[in-house]
């Protein structure tokens, strides 16, 4: 984001990286994530307003830790050194780093000491997350010590005239309270933030530089149904009306209305719209396969010949555009060199049309910012609020061979589930059923019934790698499973699972 004020958060390896990037964005600054690597020089290209440095698993001490330049602490830009971070800034400024006789790990109390620009609006007696084994013992000649904790006598320390901060715990955490507070006075008590990032003017950045990038050409965009490509679709419309073409391949396998939810929330924009039913053509394909990771490999495979075959017969386009998000960036080694989402649905694609660039307005955004930004747009809830969906849909949510029936029923049910779980106040992160290969027998009237187990998964998670299982009202769970008997022909037993990730994942196939 060219001409915003910017924060660089300078990662070395601490797991809150992204949250501490978020909260800086929530606070109205824009901010990016660079590698404890990178040079002095690099870092001051961007012209920072002030610098975060982060937590790590490293001691500062020990030979092949990662530091920062003394130059870039003496450049008089504002850094605040959060955990190792703040370990660092002492080790570099000539304080001394230890080995703490007692680890801190959660929740701790600790105590405001000294009046700090960083501490306004926090009250003296602090509930701090802390995770770390080294700590401080010695502070930089020019230093105050701020707080403290039991544990840590020197829990925050500060020079003030060389814009330097530093807290041992985490202040990007809501296990720290008030630790948004202690960041909104960094930026705007420290680095004088003007507060200039929001949805609506990246959403007029975008335009500019997309219009810039595109001129008169077109652009081809895979639309696949889920937040990220929907919103992609809706800012480039608006930059280049009529220059983007859409392919989306309807495999057969979306949820209940989801197909006809994506063609009609483009329907009043400008673009072309090309929609491909290939359903009967991925059922064919997946014919007597029940194991998983084949029914993976032939839907990605099958799914990138629909949209090349349609792709190909549009002629030459010159702009490929992609829903690739900050997290995509981020994970490919912050993505300097633009490349091909290696999941997405166009591989092959880019030689045999000799695309001459890639669009990627969402490059900058984390995946709450690009809900956002849809909402900005005008796209409706049931598109920027969609939980996450895998690629192959409900295939993946059949276990055993995947039938027109067997989907029929699936959809049903699982309609009927999430409209009764959209109805909590508090929702579950995830919740889908799951047609199982089992059938049990059961007794409707006085009829013998032989129907399919459906599993009801729900799940509470923050990042989707760990997950506990949501308790669902038992009430809910009875009215489910009454409506799903009773409207869903074929289904007659339904379970609750009860695992968390680990040892399951969130997903049964
Ligand atoms: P698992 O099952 O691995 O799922 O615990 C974690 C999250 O990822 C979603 N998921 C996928 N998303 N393509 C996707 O875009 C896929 O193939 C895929 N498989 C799983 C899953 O729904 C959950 O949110």
């Amino acid at each position: 984001m060219k001409d915003k004020q910017t924060i660089i958060v300078l990662d070395f390896g601490g797991q809150y990286k992204d949250l501490i990037a978020r909260r800086v964005r929530e606070l109205g600054v824009y901010s990016i994530i660079l590698s404890g690597d990178t040079t002095t020089k690099e870092i001051l290209s961007y012209n920072p307003i002030g610098i975060i440095t982060t937590g790590g698993p490293k001691s500062v001490y020990k030979t092949d830790s990662s530091l920062c330049d003394k130059e870039l602490l003496q450049s008089g830009i504002p850094i605040l050194g959060i955990c190792y971070g703040m370990q660092m800034m002492a080790y570099v400024l000539k304080g001394t780093v230890q080995s703490a006789p007692v680890s801190e790990y959660g929740q701790t109390s600790g105590t405001v000491i000294s009046e700090s620009p960083l501490f306004e609006k926090v009250s003296n007696d602090l509930k701090v997350l802390m995770s770390h084994t080294d700590r401080i013992t010695k502070i930089p000649e020019g230093f105050t010590v701020t707080a403290c904790t039991n544990d840590c006598p020197i829990a925050a320390m500060e020079n003030r005239d060389k814009k330097l901060y530093g807290v041992q715990f985490h202040p990007e955490v809501t296990h720290t309270l008030k630790g948004k507070t202690i960041i909104r006075n960094f930026l705007y008590n420290i680095c004088n933030a003007k507060g200039d990032y929001n949805m609506k003017n990246y959403i007029e950045t975008a335009i500019e530089e997309i219009r810039k990038q595109v001129g008169n050409e077109q652009v081809l965009l895979g639309l696949s149904g889920g937040v990220d490509s929907a919103v992609c679709a809706a800012l480039i419309s608006k930059a280049v009306p009529n220059q983007l073409v859409c392919i989306f391949v309807d495999h057969g396998f979306m949820r209940k209305n989801e197909a006809e939810e994506v063609k009609q929330a483009f329907a009043d924009k400008s673009l072309k719209l090309i929609a491909v039913d290939a359903s009967e053509r991925f059922l064919k394909k997946l014919e007597g396969v029940t194991d998983p990771e084949r029914k993976r490999k032939i839907i990605g495979a099958e799914f990138v010949e629909v949209f090349n075959d349609e792709a190909l017969k549009l002629g030459r386009i010159k702009f490929l555009a992609q829903g690739t998000i900050y997290p995509d960036v981020i994970e490919s080694g912050n993505g300097k060199a633009a490349t091909i989402k290696s999941h997405h649905n166009v591989g092959g694609l880019p030689e045999k049309m000799g695309f001459s660039g890639l669009v990627e307005p969402l490059r900058g955004l984390f995946k709450d910012e690009v809900r956002k930004v849809g909402r900005e747009l005008g796209l409706p809830a049931a598109i920027t609020e969609r939980q996450p969906f895998p690629g192959p849909g409900l295939a993946i949510r059949i276990i055993g061979e995947i039938t027109k029936e067997k989907l029929d029923m699936l959809r049903e049910a699982d309609y009927i589930y999430r409209a009764e779980l959209g109805k909590l106040k508090k929702k579950p992160s995830q919740y889908f059923a799951v047609l199982t290969n089992t059938r049990t027998v059961g007794v409707m009237g006085d009829e013998r019934t032989y129907g399919y187990v459906l599993a009801l998964r729900a799940v509470v998670t923050g990042d989707f790698m760990t997950a506990d299982y949501a308790h669902i009202p038992q009430s809910v769970l009875a009215r489910i499973s009454t409506r799903i008997t009773n409207e869903v022909h074929g289904i007659t037993r339904i379970v609750y699972d009860i695992t968390g990730k680990p040892p399951a994942t969130i997903e049964w196939e």
